[in-house]
């Protein structure tokens, strides 16, 4: 049965997002903030978005319904993180307690844990068991406000399992509020069980693996990592420009421990290059020069102990900065992207206003989507109201106040009790 329209409000401000530029710097003062504010959603999508009393003139009462908000609230658009691994099985607590010993990342890997113990536990798993790991963790991103939700295979790294995984993703967006955007990250490392060398695995993947995940419409993106102990930017070239050219969406985890992957994935046209924590002044520049999106992941910093990446010097050259929470049992396994994003403007010295934009519709264009991140006319009604009375409040509790209420679609997803 269609649902009637539905006015939204009064809300203490409503931040639109509107006539904010996809790239470069902004200033707080450039947002558009509506005071006492109210929404009209239909359809799932935004009809308009005003002053409360004066959509409340007009309102046709038979027609329409109103869900009064008794509160102060303050409402943003429905956050996007553009950036996660949260289809995965088993923990790996042991191996953070010995990074925090001394031990690097890479020693870790090479002594039994990171990624290739995540991929052991992961293939162990059921189908079910990752679908139900996999909504558990989607519906905590939603208390948060998230409402969109990228998410990488890349713990299977074999046909089996790569395909499992996607299907767990594909299964789960079926079941939460949220939308689960799918990637195919079976270039995460060369399989330690592989019979061949790194090259000989990517042509596998890109003769079968590829193949079928687009027959089975499970994924429109393909991401490689490039770093010692994964692949090398002259591995992933080929096959990054072969999955592009069978349709697939490039993206690329560069620049994390040593470079090289960035200015690669601008070469071949990458949609969004992410992690960046040891770019420099030539790939900033790089990336600044292209339409190559660039991904910031403070919570793997935080995870690792990392420097975050040059986001201020990224947005000041011009570049649009996304940010994800990277959330991954590995490097960061906290998965929060609020507290994450807001740590990285009080270290990188990003705007408010450049910040809220990295986790909308900066974060909504990393993943090619412009239906959803500002809050206007025929954009998605995903919305996400915080119980403070401003909203620099968002940003100046770092993330620790939680949203209060979650719409999706128009239809309210989550109510804190
Ligand atoms: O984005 N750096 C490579 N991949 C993931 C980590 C995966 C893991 O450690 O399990 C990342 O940080
Ligand atoms: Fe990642």
């Amino acid at each position: 049965m269609q649902e009637p329209p539905k006015l939204i409000g009064p809300f203490n401000q409503v931040v639109t997002l509107r006539e904010i530029p996809l790239s470069g710097p902004v200033k707080d003062s450039h947002l558009e903030i509506i005071e006492r504010a109210g929404i009209i959603v239909h359809d799932g999508t935004i009809q308009d978005v005003g002053k409360y009393q004066d959509l409340l003139a007009t309102w046709n009462k038979k027609k329409g319904i109103v869900e009064e908000i008794r509160e102060s609230l303050v409402v943003i658009p429905g956050l996007i993180d553009p950036h996660t691994h949260i289809c995965w099985a088993g923990s790996r607590h042991h191996d953070f307690s010995r990074r925090l010993e001394g031990m690097s990342y890479q020693d870790i890997a090479k002594a039994g844990g990171g990624i290739w113990s995540t991929v052991l536990q992961t293939r162990s798993a059921s189908l079910d068991e990752l679908i139900q790991l996999t909504k558990s963790r989607a519906e905590g991103l939603l208390m948060n406000g998230i409402t969109t939700i990228e998410v990488k295979s890349g713990y299977g790294l074999n046909f089996e399992t790569e395909l499992k995984m996607l299907e767990a993703i594909f299964f789960t967006n079926k079941l939460v509020a949220p939308d689960l955007v799918p990637t195919c990250l079976a270039a995460h490392i060369h399989p330690r069980d592989f019979e061949g060398t790194a090259e000989d695995y990517l042509a596998d993947v890109l003769e079968r693996l590829l193949p079928e995940v687009q027959r089975q419409k499970l994924s429109k993106r393909v991401d490689i990592y490039i770093d010692d102990g994964a692949f090398s930017p002259e591995q992933a070239k080929g096959y990054l420009q072969k999955a592009s050219k069978m349709g697939f969406d490039i993206i690329v985890h560069a620049d994390q421990f040593k470079k090289g992957g960035s200015q690669m994935a601008v070469e071949v046209g990458a949609l969004s290059v992410d992690h960046l924590e040891i770019s420099d002044e030539d790939e900033i520049k790089s990336i600044a020069e292209s339409n190559t999106i660039a991904v910031a992941l403070p919570g793997s910093s935080v995870g690792l102990g990392e420097p975050y990446a040059p986001a201020r010097k990224l947005i000041d050259a011009g570049a649009c900065v996304a940010i994800g929470s990277d959330w991954n049992p590995g490097s960061a396994p906290m998965g929060d992207l609020l507290v994450q994003a807001s740590m990285l403007s009080v270290f990188d010295k990003l705007s408010m206003a450049e910040t809220l934009a990295g986790i909308t519709f900066r974060a909504a264009a990393a993943l090619k989507l412009k239906d959803r991140g500002v809050i206007d006319k025929g954009m998605i009604a995903d919305l996400v109201a915080f119980p403070v009375k401003e909203f620099e409040e968002i940003f100046y509790y770092q993330g620790s106040v939680k949203p209060a209420k979650v719409w999706k679609d128009g239809k309210v997803a989550f109510t804190k009790s």
